[in-house]
């Protein structure tokens, strides 16, 4: 026993120190922080971040270009906001400080209300902490996902998710709110935006705690 701990304490030096993300300390990769998210070497726009590698390379870049369809195809040939396609960025952390549920809602609002999206207010926070298993969503208010589509893309993939199985059930995630947000585009946009913008606002108060598992 005695051997035991001594070595620990030995070998502890040498394992590589753990980050502990604060929401100003996570990198922003809408502001192209491309090597602290782990993302460089692929092409703009920058919507994956994952500064302790929990998923592969090829795992990221795949889920960069989901997001990347996702915004394409979303883009629409019209005037004001319908040129603007969906913005959704995938962040990644091993811990958050404190670790409370909590702390992980208001680290996806703060990335929400302070990073740069664009003024058309259409992005979409997707924040996995594996360290303690909480996933969250957040929009800004010209999404129209309401809380129960994000309940429900949730519900869908929660099983995924906290089995460990990240690529996978963020990869669906993507493709649930691709599929919701593609058969809500379309139409009159004038009447849509003034109900999206009520909705939003809602989903904003509420910030949509998903779950916690531990
Ligand atoms: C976030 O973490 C950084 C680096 O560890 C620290 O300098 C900063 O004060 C922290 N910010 C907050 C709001 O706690
Ligand atoms: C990506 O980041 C790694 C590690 O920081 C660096 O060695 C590599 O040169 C970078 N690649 C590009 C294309 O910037
Ligand atoms: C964006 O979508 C259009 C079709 O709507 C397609 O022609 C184009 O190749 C797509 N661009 C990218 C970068 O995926
Ligand atoms: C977009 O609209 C402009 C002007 O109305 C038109 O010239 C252009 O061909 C359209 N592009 C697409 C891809 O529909
Ligand atoms: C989070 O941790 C910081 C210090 O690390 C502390 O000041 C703060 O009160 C904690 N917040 C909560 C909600 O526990």
């Amino acid at each position: 026993m005695f051997i035991l701990s001594y070595l620990l304490l030995f070998a502890s030096p040498f394992v590589a120190p753990q980050a502990i993300w604060n929401e100003t300390s996570y990198p922003n990769v809408l502001e192209e922080q491309t090597q602290e998210c782990k993302i460089n070497g692929t092409q703009a726009p920058y919507l994956t971040c994952d500064p302790d590698e929990i998923l592969t390379q090829t795992q990221r870049f795949e889920l960069n270009d989901a997001l990347k369809d996702l915004k394409n195809v979303t883009t629409s040939n019209g005037t004001e906001c319908s040129n603007q396609g969906y913005i959704g960025v995938v962040l990644l952390a091993r811990k958050i400080v404190n670790g409370t549920t909590k702390e992980a809602q208001k680290m996806a609002n703060y990335f929400r209300d302070n990073w740069d999206f664009g003024r058309c207010d259409k992005g979409i926070i997707i924040l996995m902490v594996t360290f303690y298993q909480q996933f969250y969503m957040a929009c800004q208010p010209n999404v129209p996902l309401s809380d129960s589509d994000v309940n429900e893309i949730f519900e869908h993939n929660k099983d995924t998710l906290f089995n460990g199985n990240y690529f996978e059930g963020l990869s669906n995630v993507i493709k649930e709110s691709k599929n919701k947000l593609t058969h809500q585009t379309g139409g009159t946009m004038t009447n849509r935006i003034i109900h999206v913008v009520r909705i939003a606002h809602r989903i904003n108060r509420m910030a949509i705690p998903l779950t916690t598992m531990l």
